[in-house]
């Protein structure tokens, strides 16, 4: 049990510390006097600290001095004074995890004297309900126990998996922007059936649902999406007079640019292009 016994703190309580802090608790993985939270806003602390009975302060270095883990959950514009704020607190036996995006490993470890073990996630929005995608990526000076630890706290709010740091701007392309390309695929189906005469609502919980099956069948089968497709195409059907359609925009390359897009785009964030 990686999270035995660990305190953990989670600097910056919005949306994504929310989400991750409620996961732990929802799991039984931590009881609320193990969590800290800090931020600059103190509604966002009492709101938090009444919603889940975890320790909420405004400062952030009085985290940095108690947990074992500590998890960096600001925007990418607050991140390096943040860094700069917690520096000289930070000691070589704790584990950072940043969700920041566009932010590297090198770059917060040279925030830090030492060799700190610092671990990057690329966490997913749908972590909010519990069905996240996230990748973790450890860097110089984090050891299997470090991202071991990140792999078990994300583990409570989705699916996770490890990928060396070089590819971790893919997966921004691909997962982390991933649920907006869902979105509006959802819509363009949507308005297609509303334009047909089906009302929106009908269209929307019946094509949500068929997303979210689909994506089920692939997980829970493990079989090659392009046999799933195969078995529910019959031979002059329906489905496949609906697949060439599609084919005949060129769907799948499309899909291949917006990848490749998003991840030139994470780089160029990066710093890296
Ligand atoms: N949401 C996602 O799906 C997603 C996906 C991938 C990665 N991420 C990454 O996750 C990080 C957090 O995203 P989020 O959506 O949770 O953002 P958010 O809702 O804006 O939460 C950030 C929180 O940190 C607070 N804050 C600002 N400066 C601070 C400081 N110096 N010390 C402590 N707290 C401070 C903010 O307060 P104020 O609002 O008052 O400024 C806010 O409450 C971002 O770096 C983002 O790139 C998010």
């Amino acid at each position: 049990m990686p999270l035995r016994g660990q305190k953990i703190g989670c600097l910056g309580g919005g949306a994504m510390g929310e989400a991750l802090v409620a996961g732990l608790l929802r799991e039984g993985l931590v009881t609320p006097s193990a969590l800290y939270v800090s931020d600059i806003n103190h509604e966002r602390l009492e709101y938090l600290q009444h919603k889940l009975g975890v320790n909420v302060t405004i400062d952030n270095t009085d985290v940095v001095k108690v947990a074992d883990i500590t998890i960096l959950a600001v925007k990418p514009q607050v991140v390096v004074p943040l860094l700069e704020e917690i520096g000289p607190a930070i000691r070589v036996e704790q584990t950072i995890i940043s969700i920041v995006a566009g932010v590297t490993t090198a770059k917060i470890q040279s925030c830090f004297k030492g060799p700190v073990p610092v671990v990057r996630v690329m966490p997913n929005t749908p972590c909010l309900l519990g069905e996240g995608a996230c990748a973790v990526s450890a860097g110089t000076y984090a050891a299997e126990e470090n991202v071991a630890k990140a792999m078990a706290i994300f583990a409570a709010v989705g699916k996770v998996l490890a990928v060396p740091e070089s590819m971790l701007d893919i997966v921004t392309g691909l997962s982390g922007s991933g649920p907006a390309y869902m979105y509006v695929l959802l819509e363009g189906f949507i308005d297609g059936a509303v334009r047909l005469g089906l009302p929106r609502d009908t269209a929307r919980i019946l094509i949500a649902q068929t997303m979210a099956g689909a994506a089920k069948m692939v997980l829970e089968t493990g079989e090659h999406p392009g046999k799933l497709k195969d078995m529910v195409t019959t031979p002059g059907g329906t489905t496949i007079a609906g697949l060439f359609a599609l084919e005949d925009g060129g769907v799948r390359a499309l899909m291949m640019k917006a990848v490749a897009a998003a991840t030139d785009r994470a780089r160029e964030m990066s710093g890296l292009k």
